[in-house]
């Protein structure tokens, strides 16, 4: 293992499967005796909490503008609070949603996605590997409506396909494209394989 821990990120709109993976994965690690971390944002921290009133309750007048600096908030504590001592302390991070996230969502309202990553980037850690899940919008919505009791501020399908749109954009060495159409075991089979290349376990 390296010196220090890794960051992997789980990223992709509601109903991909990421969060199912990323669960998959804690398992897989502790199986394997890797310290791990599981965490997720929006925290439930302060700001974490607000934003999941917007969720349930919808915006209202909260702007944009509001709404991306309360997401950057919790984020910043996340990162102080959890995500650096985790690393610092050799551990693999498993974070369910980061700065992607933000650069898609707040992005698909119309600000700027790559000024978001850069705001992002200067005190948030770059992750070691960036999983981002690709599905069919409308097939997404089936399933959180299969799921849950209603819809969230966050799930009209207009607005997740562009939030996808963004998602797919995204490159870089550490990002990797995760089509959601396999089962689940076989999706966590190929993350399993690339997380023992990564990690050297
Ligand atoms: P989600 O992972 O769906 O939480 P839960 O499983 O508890 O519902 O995240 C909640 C919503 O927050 C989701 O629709 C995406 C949105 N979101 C943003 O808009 N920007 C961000 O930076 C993050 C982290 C999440």
């Amino acid at each position: 293992m390296p010196e220090r821990g890794q960051l992997i990120v789980f990223e992709g709109i509601d109903g991909t499967g990421k969060s199912t993976q990323c669960r998959k994965m804690e398992e897989y690690l502790i199986g394997k005796r890797v310290p791990v971390v599981r965490l997720r944002e929006p925290t439930d921290g302060v700001w974490g909490q607000k934003i999941r009133e917007i969720l349930s309750e919808g915006r209202g007048d909260v702007s944009r503008e509001e709404e991306l600096s309360w997401f950057l908030e919790d984020r910043r504590e996340d990162v102080e609070k959890n995500i650096l001592p985790a690393l610092n302390d050799n551990k693999v991070v498993l974070l369910d949603r980061y700065y992607y996230s933000t650069a898609a969502y707040q992005g698909a309202l119309g600000l700027d996605s790559d000024s978001i990553l850069r705001d992002n980037i200067e005190f948030a850690p770059i992750p070691d590997r960036a999983y981002i899940f690709i599905a069919p919008p409308e097939q997404c919505l089936k399933r959180i409506e299969s799921s849950r009791d209603g819809y969230s501020s966050f799930e009209k399908l207009e607005y997740l396909v562009k939030v996808q749109e963004i998602f797919n954009s995204f490159q870089g060495v550490h990002i990797k494209k995760i089509n959601s159409n396999s089962t689940i075991e076989d999706i966590h089979a190929q993350l399993c394989g690339d997380i023992n290349e990564l990690t050297g376990i």
